[in-house]
């Protein structure tokens, strides 16, 4: 298969950036709080109060990420009305891609038959889709690429300690797509900022089934290929870093959180969105949430709510809209977009 190469990008001007379809995916088996009650020492009344989630979905043992993002990208080409033999570039923001290698993006490739795309994966967490948009946004400025299929696609559920319940009621599975292109005249991605923390590795990670801890015959039942949280420093992180995010990408959009049609948060927990609701001094109904339905899907999260923003018509064309994610790493990032 075939990739386009650089097209004499140097004597043309930088392109605007526009997201011409959206689309999503969640799995039909739907696992409810009270179902976790009988699996874990937990209540319904705990996790919808301290988190806001009632439910999630969870893939079946024959669905993979790419199966979830395949939907999810074919969901989006329909929607911007373009064929997958349209798209340069496939970026799958992932941290549970079907195998460490080859990429998820390249088994979305051949499930959706986009033979004309280079592929490859990107690891930034729960921030990941946000950071692939930025990767994307500066391909197609440079006259790179034309078309670019991001996907946030996560199978969460085989990373989760079911037996874990400070973390197991967190999670679920799913994926959501974007489409971006160059549009004359169109709005766009107005302004993105990205920032990591290394040394804060070690409040949210998978410790094993990497290079440093293989999983063995003799570690197999110590769990170490599943998530481990800090849940309370997560949490404080979570805040500030969204909170930090949130402004530095509006100041560099000379826009004011009073600007924003929409806002488009991680979805971790209700607390969370809700305290960066009030430290934005923007009414809770201007935020997108959905993780009441689907819990938190890491990559997949603010793709999800993005598609589901644009089918229910929450974003009007010329609207300023905010996305602002989180994620092990530590990594955070918000982009403005005027819709
Ligand atoms: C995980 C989180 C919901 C926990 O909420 P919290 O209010 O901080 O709760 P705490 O950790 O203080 O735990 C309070 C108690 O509830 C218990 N608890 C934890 N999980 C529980 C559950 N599922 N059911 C019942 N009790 C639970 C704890 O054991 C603790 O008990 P103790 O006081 O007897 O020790 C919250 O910290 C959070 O959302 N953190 C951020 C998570 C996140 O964003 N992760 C992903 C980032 S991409």
């Amino acid at each position: 298969m075939s990739s386009p190469t650089s097209r004499s990008r140097k004597q043309q001007p930088k392109r605007t950036v526009s997201i011409v379809g959206t689309g999503s995916y969640t799995p039909e088996k739907v696992l409810s709080n009270g179902d976790l009650e009988r699996t874990v020492e937990t209540t319904d009344e705990w996790i919808t109060t301290r988190t806001g989630i009632r439910e999630r979905r969870i893939a079946g043992p024959d669905e993979q990420t790419s199966d979830l993002a395949a939907k999810a990208a074919m969901a989006a080409l329909e929607n911007a009305g373009l064929t997958a033999e349209d798209v340069d570039l496939i970026i799958v923001a992932t941290v549970t891609p079907d195998m460490f290698f080859p990429s998820t993006a390249c088994f979305v490739q051949q499930k959706i038959g986009a033979e004309n795309a280079a592929c490859f994966d990107i690891s930034a967490a729960c921030a990941g889709f946000l950071y692939a948009i930025e990767i994307a946004q500066q391909f197609i400025t440079s006259h790179t690429y034309d078309t670019i299929l991001v996907v946030g696609a996560e199978k969460l559920s085989s990373i989760v300690d079911w037996t874990d319940r400070n973390t197991c009621v967190l999670f679920g599975d799913g994926a959501g797509a974007a489409l971006l292109q160059h549009r004359a005249g169109g709005h766009g991605v107005i302004s993105t900022y990205m920032a990591s923390d290394g040394r804060l590795s070690d409040i949210l990670y998978i410790p094993g089934g990497g290079s440093r801890f293989p999983i063995t015959k003799e570690n197999a039942g110590d769990r170490l290929n599943c998530i481990k949280m800090n849940g309370k420093e997560t949490y404080k992180h979570a805040v500030t870093s969204m909170l930090d995010a949130a402004h530095k990408a509006l100041a560099a959009a000379n826009l004011t959180p009073a600007d924003l049609a929409c806002i488009i948060p991680h979805q971790a927990n209700l607390r969370i969105i809700e305290a960066i609701a009030q430290r934005l001094d923007v009414p809770l109904d201007r935020f997108v949430v959905n993780l009441d339905r689907f819990g938190n899907t890491s990559a997949a999260a603010v793709a999800i709510a993005l598609d589901e923003a644009n089918r229910t018509g929450r974003m009007k064309v010329g609207d300023y809209v905010l996305l602002v994610v989180f994620g092990g790493g530590l990594t955070w990032a918000a982009s403005v977009i005027q819709w």
